[in-house]
């Protein structure tokens, strides 16, 4: 999702916000997703994964696509594949279309679901309330599941008969097999007017792309070139540091945009790094709000205000106010039930850079809090070394997706429960993740 941010702290000049900065280059990504667009338009759908580093603009060149789309006619439904999430059955899709459905009249909704109500209600929790209890016929889980597949591609289908779709998942490398799969079975629908732009991190996204390659255009993003860095630094005001911008970040988006953002609020040179960029920043925030910054960095890149007052165990309202410090600073940006890191990298940085104790502490708490969602306390565990706990969080969220009938993202959380529990020295754990993994390598 790509929503704006403001920073305001103790600024010199005028901010210049990441989404606010021009958009710049990268003319021939642009004229390609523009003809997947038309050729979608035209009835031809179409795959694509723009892939590249961290920060490197993906998320921005997919955003062009929307505007294109948006200009054009297009339906956009879009969304973030979250991190330890591959237990939740099609989390993107369940997203995209549950937001989407929750802005449409009930009648409309239910002509768009037809036959497949009761299961896409089953499926998408904002489809349900929508449309109020839909009777569903009992079936098989196998059955359930392929009906839950069609029941996704279905909509999407409805819809393009409507208007030509846009669907945008960002982040697809943290997707699960099932979502991955579904991809490939959206783009065989010939006639279909729906183009799917997915951005992909190339050092954690390499299975993916494998696995779509033979079914998608890929789109992989370099450095900006010189002169688009410097419109971006000169549009800002700072056309006198071009060159030694230009020369420092090597033409990585983030990169100069965390540099502008830095001299916006009154830093004095072009930093050294993009974490010394980042970490100026941060320290303008004080020293509080820095400390509640690092724990949320620990939680992930969705900030839960609710969660993270738990986590510094501060009252909410004032966790939230540190919030929106961090958020005034360009450092957190508006999510849909609170907040998220304007970027993935800053997240990074912090958590790399807080003391190991500290993170400890951190991700020990997040254990207790997180034990309703099995697969996110589970990493937090692992991250601590606590193996047990690990091992019983991946062994829940394998058995979640296997009652989904997901097999591979089932196999894959098992297999992480066998090792865990092995590394626990937890035989009989070891045991039953193993049988669950036998029976359903059997059952496929
Ligand atoms: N072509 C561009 N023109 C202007 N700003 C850009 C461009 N590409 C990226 N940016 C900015 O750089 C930052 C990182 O880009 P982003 O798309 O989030 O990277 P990624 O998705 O690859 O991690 C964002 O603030 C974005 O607005
Ligand atoms: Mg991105």
């Amino acid at each position: 999702m790509v929503t704006g941010g403001a920073a305001n702290a103790g600024c010199v000049r005028a901010p210049s916000t990441p989404d606010r900065v021009a958009f710049v280059g990268r003319e021939s990504e642009v004229f390609r997703l523009g003809a997947a667009w038309g050729a979608a338009v035209r009835g031809r759908p179409g795959l694509v994964l723009i892939a590249g580093e961290a920060g490197i603009g993906k998320t921005r060149v997919a955003a062009e696509t929307v505007r294109l789309a948006g200009d054009t006619g297009g339906t956009v439904l879009s969304a973030r594949c979250q991190e330890a999430e591959r237990s939740l059955l099609l989390q993107p899709f369940v997203e995209a279309i549950g937001h989407h459905a929750a802005h449409l009249a009930p009648d409309l909704l239910r002509r768009l679901a037809g036959q497949r109500a009761a299961t896409l209600a089953a499926l998408v929790p904002r489809v349900a309330s929508v449309l109020g209890p839909v009777l569903a016929a009992p079936t098989s889980r196998t059955l359930r599941r392929r009906l839950a597949d069609e029941a996704a591609t279905g909509f999407l289908c409805a819809l393009a008969e409507h208007q030509p779709v846009l669907l945008l998942l960002d982040d697809l490398h943290n997707a699960g097999s099932a979502t991955v799969r579904l991809l490939r079975e959206l783009t065989r629908g010939a006639g279909t007017r729906l183009l799917v732009v997915a951005t992909v991190r190339t050092a954690e996204g390499d299975a993916v792309l494998e696995s779509l390659a033979d079914v998608a255009t890929r789109l992989d993003l370099g450095p900006l070139p010189p002169a688009a860095v410097t419109r971006l630094v000169t549009e800002a005001g700072w056309a006198e540091l071009a060159g030694d911008i230009r020369d420092r970040t090597r033409g990585h988006p983030l990169f100069v945009v965390e540099t502008l953002l830095d001299l916006a609020a009154g830093g004095t040179g072009v930093p050294a790094s993009l974490e010394a960029a980042v970490l100026a920043r941060l320290r303008r925030v004080g020293e509080n709000t820095e400390q509640v910054l690092r724990a949320a960095a620990v939680l992930g890149v969705t900030v839960d205000p609710a969660t993270l007052a738990r986590l510094v165990d501060l009252p909410l309202q004032q966790s939230a106010g540190h919030c929106e410090v961090a958020l005034s600073a360009g450092l957190l940006m508006p999510a849909d039930d609170g907040y998220e890191f304007a970027h993935d990298v800053v997240r990074e940085v912090l958590y790399a850079t807080t003391p190991a104790p500290i993170r400890v502490v951190h991700h020990a708490r997040a254990v207790e809090l997180l034990d309703h969602r099995p697969e996110a306390m589970a990493a937090h565990a692992a991250a601590v070394e606590d193996w047990p706990r690990a091992a019983r969080g991946w062994l829940l969220a394998g058995e979640e997706a296997a009652r989904h009938v997901a097999v591979a993202d089932a196999q894959a959380l098992l297999a992480q429960a066998v090792a865990a529990a092995h590394r626990a020295g937890e035989v009989d754990l070891a045991a039953l993740a193993e049988a669950r993994l036998r029976e359903i390598q059997d059952d496929g």
